[in-house]
């Protein structure tokens, strides 16, 4: 697919830059919310017809330049074994956490065709149906750990912590079993149609970079240079500074979060990665004029380089007025358009 998003991605000239933003499908959304009246999230998230309608709306709506899939990261570990709930307002619970060898013989490596078939079935729809790119996406190793050893959000990550330091052996088997199990589940995604994916990796900054590197990194990268063809974003949340190590993990675009201006994190990175990012949240929720002024800022750190993929800095948050977001979307497009860049 020749595409801004896609050759954005690739750093290659576009005629403007692209823009979409993670969680563009959710709670802000009337019609979403209306849905979730019905249904669960993991209902949805589990039904194609249901799943493509949710993954479709920010595009017509918002004019976003690529979709993602509607899931969570926590689908592909549920169907791994694991008791998952999504707690709103809360985020993923695990009735009986992993903690021990013994517990890691509840999970399963993910086989995507047997164990989760409507994400196939959903990612084929949605390429025929769409005029954007899919982004298709998995929770990195460390991020989905998380989940499975705290049993639920954590705050510190420190039992997640004391097993990494103190029983290497069973993280070593959680982390393969978790890298195996995404890399199969985004190689599905991707044979289904998907045109590039994601890999959040959003509580890995809580990590020290010795520790990245020696206890969570071979397992990312299991994961990324497992992939090929696609373009590979890698994002992580106040992992400022992990954005060399999070690169060095194998990833085509670096998703960098609100706190870390562009430019210098696109001088750490180097030219040899495309940036995604980083408008805070938080200030699609300020005044028209703030929020102009925020996001025009980050365009300036751009520098109108090629290889920008314009997004915020974390996920959209649930109070947002949809209204601002397209805002943001038709400034974006207006502002880095480029008659002529081919
Ligand atoms: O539009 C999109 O970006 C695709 C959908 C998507 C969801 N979850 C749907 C969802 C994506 C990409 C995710 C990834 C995800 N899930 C991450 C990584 C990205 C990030 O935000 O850092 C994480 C850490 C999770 C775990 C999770 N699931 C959390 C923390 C929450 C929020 C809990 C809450 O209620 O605030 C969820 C629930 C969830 N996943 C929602 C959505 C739209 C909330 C809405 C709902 O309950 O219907």
């Amino acid at each position: 697919m020749d595409d801004v998003f896609l050759r954005a991605c690739r750093r290659e000239p576009v005629e403007r830059t692209p823009v979409w933003f993670m969680r563009q499908a959710g709670r802000y959304q009337p019609e979403y919310r209306a849905l979730r009246e019905r249904y669960g999230i993991l209902d949805i998230c589990r039904t194609p017809e249901l799943a493509v309608r949710v993954t479709a709306l920010p595009v017509e709506r918002l004019g976003v330049d690529a979709a993602i899939l509607f899931s969570d990261i926590m689908v592909p570990v549920a169907a791994m074994g694991a008791g998952v709930e999504i707690v709103e307002g809360r985020g993923p619970v695990v009735d009986q956490p992993i903690r021990t060898a013994g517990d890691l013989d509840r999970l399963h490596v993910l086989e995507p065709g047997t164990d989760v078939p409507f994400v196939s079935e959903a990612v084929r729809e949605l390429v025929k149906v769409l005029d954007h790119p899919l982004i298709g996406f998995a929770g990195a190793p460390f991020t989905v750990a998380s989940y499975l050893v705290e049993g639920g959000p954590a705050r510190d990550y420190a039992r997640t912590k004391a097993l990494m330091w103190s029983d290497p052996a069973t993280w070593e088997r959680l982390m393969t079993l978790l890298a195996d199990s995404m890399l199969a589940y985004l190689r599905a995604q991707v044979e289904a149609g998907a045109s590039a994916v994601q890999l959040f990796d959003s509580w890995v900054g809580a990590l020290t970079e010795d520790d990245y590197r020696e206890h969570v990194l071979p397992y990312s990268r299991r994961i990324l240079e497992g992939l090929s063809g696609v373009p590979r974003i890698h994002f992580g949340v106040g992992a400022a500074h992990l954005l060399e190590a999070m690169r060095d993990a194998g990833a085509d675009v670096v998703g960098v979060d609100w706190r870390t201006p562009l430019d210098e994190a696109w001088k750490r990175l180097g030219e040899g990665v495309a940036v995604q990012g980083n408008l805070d949240p938080a200030a699609v929720l300020a005044s028209p004029d703030t929020l102009r002024r925020k996001a025009l800022e980050v365009l300036d750190a751009a520098g109108g380089r090629p290889g920008h993929v314009f997004n915020l800095g974390h996920g959209v948050l649930p109070a947002t007025d949809p209204g601002a977001l397209q805002s943001v979307v038709e400034l974006v497009h207006e502002r880095t358009s480029r008659d002529g860049a081919r």
